[in-house]
């Protein structure tokens, strides 16, 4: 990026007295699509925040706007690119304009709990992915597990032919398409912030989600049952732009890495109980869930696995068979 072009986006980052940040800090707007209090993003970025405006006060501030009321789905990436937001946490399904290779972590069931995954991205190719848009100007912090995901319809889904001809949202992601229309349905990309009213007015039948999101959006309420088919996960890229990174002084950034890590960390030791309590919210609340039986579970699989072959050549076998074999 030209020098100039870098001086006037990061300039424009410095707080005024007015917005909760002292006057001289960098303020760095943290936007994310989530909501309530028991989901595992919104405790995560909180935490974060807290921690940046305590260990870092006077050098730099995190402001936290949740719900897309910054940015949503479709707008986030590109205000990173151009400055107008420092720090996001997407899911990695949101990526396929910049990158194939972040499908292997969409692909069904290729893990088989968030263990798994978190064993995945610790390993070298996973590390490597973080550094995988760096030419495109995005730097990965780290990766933050949401959950596995669950489908969800105005009817009970208990095998694949239960869902044949039903249209369902998911996230922007080719293999998300792909692993609906192998269950004979419909697949309707849609941003996160539209998929309530989608719901309750029946422009889709269906979704899939974790426990918190169905949970601290009500999807629950719109849909007559969940089903527990645990068949992809969803985890988000805790990330900054080059750009913003490369503008901090040797300190700061280092500080800041230090804290974006062990927030991190505490994240995925955190979320699997944050899973826990939103699935029993929703019970206490009124939804349903359908628990599979083996046989049952086992036709998803089939039904599903085709998939892995169609996205071979673009996301690279060794890296399916180090994410299949974490
Ligand atoms: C979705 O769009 O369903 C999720 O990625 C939302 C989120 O950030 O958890």
């Amino acid at each position: 990026m030209a020098v100039s072009a870098l001086a006037v986006s990061v300039s424009a980052t410095f707080a005024s007295a007015s917005d909760g940040c002292d006057s001289g800090e960098i303020v760095a707007k943290l936007s994310h699509v989530t909501g309530g209090t028991t989901h595992p993003k919104v405790v995560a970025a909180n935490k974060f925040a807290e921690r940046i405006n305590k260990e870092l006060d006077g050098k730099m501030c995190v402001e936290v706007y949740p719900n897309s009321t910054l940015f949503g789905d479709s707008k986030e990436l590109e205000a990173l690119l151009l400055g107008d937001v420092q720090i996001l946490a997407p899911s990695l399904a949101k990526f396929g304009s910049y990158t194939p290779k972040y499908g292997v972590f969409d692909l069904p069931f290729i893990f088989k709990d968030m263990d798994q995954a978190i064993r995945f991205t610790k390993t070298k190719d996973g590390q490597q992915l973080l550094h995988e848009m760096e030419d495109v100007g995005f730097v990965g912090l780290g990766y933050w597990m949401s959950g596995m995901k669950y489908f969800s319809a105005n009817k009970p889904l208990l095998v694949p032919n239960d869902a044949n001809g039903l249209k369902f949202r998911v996230q922007t992601s080719d293999v998300a398409k792909a692993m609906i229309a192998a269950m004979g349905a419909s697949p309707q990309p849609m941003a996160f912030s539209e998929v309530y009213g989608a719901l309750q007015t029946g422009v889709v039948d269906g979704q899939e989600n974790t426990w918190s999101n169905i949970y601290t959006k009500k999807f629950f309420e719109v849909q007559d049952s969940i089903t527990e088919t645990n068949h992809q996960l969803l985890a988000y890229l805790f990330m900054t732009s080059t750009e913003f990174l490369d503008s901090l002084d040797k300190d700061t950034r280092a500080k800041f890495l230090q804290i974006a890590d062990e927030v991190t960390q505490q994240a995925n030791l955190d979320v699997k109980s944050a899973e826990a309590t939103n699935r029993e919210n929703i019970l206490k609340a009124g939804g349903k869930i359908n628990v599979l039986t083996d046989a049952q579970r086992q036709q998803w699989v089939d039904a599903m696995k085709p998939v892995w072959k169609k996205f071979e050549k673009d996301i690279g076998k060794n890296l399916i068979n180090a994410a299949a074999g974490a």
